[in-house]
């Protein structure tokens, strides 16, 4: 603890700035990442999606009606469809530029929209670009996530090169990188072609009787192809604040453990605030944390 350097990414719990500082601007805008950087987080996060021409830019979701302002384009009325049971605009029914004449907008509906409508859809070579000019001397890295990359494989649209693109350009400049997805099959998949840390993430299955989260896969699945995990935080704590186990059962499988979303407006169950819940997860042993308040999670990961 008690750490002012600059953080190599690995030595010291690191913090990921959750899709930029996404706790004060849209998420996944450039401002979101800029902001994150200059709170000093160790890495900033970018989900991953591709457009009908296969570029990959920064969204959480596939739909695009949350965080963009599509609905408001008359030109792209007739493009919204159902697709598994959702009405939406999906980003691959657009093409790269088409869907940069959309602006980002606040996707949580309890957050302020002072940014609304300010800034387009990033694409990663932007981010890149970001990160490159605005590191200084820091060694900021790029937390990855590819979303959904056996449905786009299914679609026809394979990310998969323009990943290992991804990964050179990094290697290229310097920037550290970690990959991470919710698949780990497909981790197993680009695992040859990287020598990018593989991070799988794992959601669990809630418990109904307690509505908690709980892990539901073998750890040990994908062996030594990962690096880590990226857990939902309640499958490390249980209810009362005690360890399910679960991270030292990975930290002897060899993994860094990375848990999510720590949020200062949504607080886990009987934490008085954010860096309350933070402080029980350092003690805990966790290896980063993902938050969309790097700013609050660097103070109390200094502080720790
Ligand atoms: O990638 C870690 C965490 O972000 C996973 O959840 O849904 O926010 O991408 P999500
Ligand atoms: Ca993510």
């Amino acid at each position: 603890g008690g750490m002012t350097m600059v953080h190599a990414g690995d030595a010291d719990p690191i913090v990921i700035a959750h899709r930029g500082a996404s706790g004060y601007r849209p998420e996944h805008t450039l401002m979101a990442y800029r902001m994150g950087i200059e709170m000093g987080a160790d890495y900033i996060e970018p989900d991953l999606v591709m457009t009908k021409d296969g570029k990959l830019v920064a969204r959480h979701d596939v739909y695009l009606s949350d965080s963009t302002n599509v609905a408001d384009h008359p030109e792209f009325a007739d493009r919204r469809r159902e697709i598994r049971g959702k009405t939406d605009w999906w980003v691959f029914d657009f093409t790269l530029s088409e869907l940069r004449t959309l602006k980002a907008r606040q996707a949580r509906p309890t957050r302020g929209t002072d940014y609304d409508g300010v800034e387009v859809v990033p694409t990663i070579e932007e981010i890149f670009a970001l990160v490159e000019s605005e590191r200084g001397d820091s060694q900021v890295g790029l937390y990855i996530e590819m979303k959904h990359p056996l449905d786009y494989k299914a679609m026809g649209l394979d990310p998969t090169p323009a990943l290992l693109e991804v990964f050179r350009h990094a290697q290229g400049s310097g920037i550290p990188v970690y990959f991470q997805c919710f698949s780990g099959d497909y981790l197993v998949e680009v695992a040859p072609h990287t020598s990018a840390p593989l991070i799988w993430l794992i959601e669990g299955a809630e418990d109904p009787s307690t509505g908690r989260y709980r892990l539901d896969v073998p750890l040990d699945k994908y062996g030594n192809i990962i690096a880590g995990i990226g857990p939902y935080k309640q499958l490390l704590m249980d209810g009362d604040g005690k360890s399910t186990g679960v991270l030292e059962e990975a930290h002897r499988l060899g993994y860094k453990v990375h848990p999510w979303t720590f949020r200062a407006d949504q607080v886990g169950d009987g934490f008085a605030d954010m860096e309350a819940e933070l402080d029980a997860y350092w003690s805990l042993g966790i290896d980063g944390a993902f938050s969309d308040h790097a700013d609050v999670a660097l103070r109390s990961r200094d502080a720790f």
